[in-house]
């Protein structure tokens, strides 16, 4: 019989041996680790038995909820046959199956997977991919990616690179390259019309590469929604801008929906409400479900072909260990067949009518600004007056403050610094959705108390 846990001495043990991500580790001191002892569909249980509705879906990965029993049976199943080979001159069945259910359901002309483990790699792949195919095309002076204001695309140096968050890029900007950005087409409290925010955006990308583009590769966007960069929501319509500006400057169009894919946002991709095809494609975080780390890149025929024949130099030079792992391609399957079994899609979209419904008395707020939806992401701005555009400095931030609040009331949500936001999985009933919002309101109350 396994030995009771005793959670204190497991945070203790913790302090002393991890390095926790995105961290000031001497913040432990006073607000330790949370032991967790299990999952539960919408629900995480620490060891007291108290429960935590997961709001932000596990950093967004988190889309049928915890200990699954589809997707806990698929893995288990893949585990009785077969827990990983190398993929360079091996194959196997559910990395083939999968490839072919992720083209099936990939805007149309996605031919190809790459596959990586984690969403920043992904991204590393598709930098990889579009510079080699410029190369291999007789174009190696185009080393350059745009990528857009307040953008965020992972943490290898690759992907920091594209990234516009000061307070992740700034330490190790020395090992960065500078690359053109490109103005965010979010929509913001002005009232302006998205539309025109979007044209304004798309024009000033036009500009950017009538300057660049012989020096660029490619350009990077999020789909409808820039997420860690404060949840930043835009008009499709700049999707089908970016991409006819691609086409016309000769630059690859990278879409990377490692946030937004798999029906976050109302469609299964972001970028079919552009109703266009990038040329490359990155997802992660959903794909497994949130049970293993897994992320692909998908290629065009086009792309594909720039690397087929000619010697070593001419392959696609990217590798690493566990490429392709079964048992993430397992609950991967597990995790598309759930979209299939159950209309996922048809209830995320009346879920999200549900959780607009709940949202709406909190755009009166006086300390809340700027509340936004964009499917099942529904973010807001804590600020001083909501009249007066004014944000709070930053040694005052309330997001975390507001976060601990609806932690105290069992709700699990993480701030954006003064943003808060919600990504609930989407086996979420409405009374959840119900919770969630009440717990929001209730924490922008606590956090903007004194102003
Ligand atoms: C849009 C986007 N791209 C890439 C990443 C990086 O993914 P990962 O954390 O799996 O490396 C993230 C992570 O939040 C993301 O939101």
């Amino acid at each position: 019989m396994m030995a009771e846990m005793d959670p204190s001495s497991l945070v203790a043990r913790d302090l002393r041996v991890l390095w926790h991500p995105c961290t000031q580790m001497q913040d432990h001191e006073r607000h330790p680790p949370v032991p967790i002892r299990r999952g539960h569909g919408i629900w995480l249980e620490d060891f007291e038995g108290r429960r935590y509705l997961d709001g932000i879906s596990s950093w967004w990965v988190n889309l049928f909820g915890h200990a699954n029993p589809r997707i806990n049976a698929a893995v288990a199943r893949q585990l009785g046959e077969l827990e990983h080979v190398l993929l360079a001159g091996f194959t196997h069945e559910p990395v083939v199956t999968l490839s072919e259910r992720l083209i099936h359901i990939a805007p149309p002309g996605l031919t190809r997977c790459f596959y990586a483990e984690s969403g920043a790699a992904a991204v590393e792949i598709a930098l990889k991919m579009s510079l080699h195919y410029w190369r291999n095309t007789g174009k190696p002076e185009k080393t350059q990616f745009v990528s857009l204001a307040h953008a965020y695309h992972g943490d290898t140096l690759g992907a920091l690179a594209l990234s516009d968050i000061g307070l992740y890029r700034a330490p190790y900007e020395a090992l960065l390259p500078s690359w053109p950005k490109s103005p965010s087409p979010a929509i913001d409290d002005s009232g302006d019309d998205p539309l025109r925010q979007a044209e304004r955006a798309a024009d000033g990308l036009e500009r950017v590469l009538e300057l660049n583009a012989d020096r660029v590769c490619g350009v990077v966007v999020e789909p409808l929604v820039q997420c860690a960069g404060g949840m930043r929501m835009h008009s499709p319509r700049y999707l089908s801008r970016v991409r006819e500006a691609c086409s016309r400057h000769g630059v690859h169009m990278i879409v990377d929906e490692i946030a937004v894919g798999f029906g976050r946002t109302g469609t299964m991709f972001g970028c079919e409400q552009g109703s266009i095809t990038p040329d490359l494609l990155c997802v992660g975080k959903g794909l497994t479900g949130g049970y293993l780390p897994l992320s692909a890149c998908l290629a065009t025929d086009a792309v594909y072909e720039a690397f087929y024949g000619g010697g070593p130099e001419r392959a696609f030079l990217h590798s690493h260990s566990y490429t392709g792992n079964p048992l993430a391609c397992a609950a991967a399957m597990a995790t598309l067949s759930i979209f299939e079994e159950d209309d996922v899609l048809a209830r995320n979209r009346m879920l999200a009518e549900h959780l607009a419904r709940r949202l709406a008395p909190l755009r009166d707020h006086p300390h809340v600004a700027n509340v936004r939806q964009t499917g099942l992401i529904a973010a807001l701005d804590l600020v001083p007056d909501k009249n007066s555009g004014e944000h709070y400095p930053a040694h005052e931030r309330r997001g975390r403050r507001a976060c601990e609040r609806a932690f105290t009331r069992g709700v699990l949500l993480r701030p954006l610094g003064d943003v808060l936001y919600l990504m609930p999985p989407y086996i979420a009933t409405p009374a959840d959705i119900d919770q969630l919002v009440d717990a929001l309101a209730d924490s922008a109350d606590y956090a903007t108390a004194d102003g």
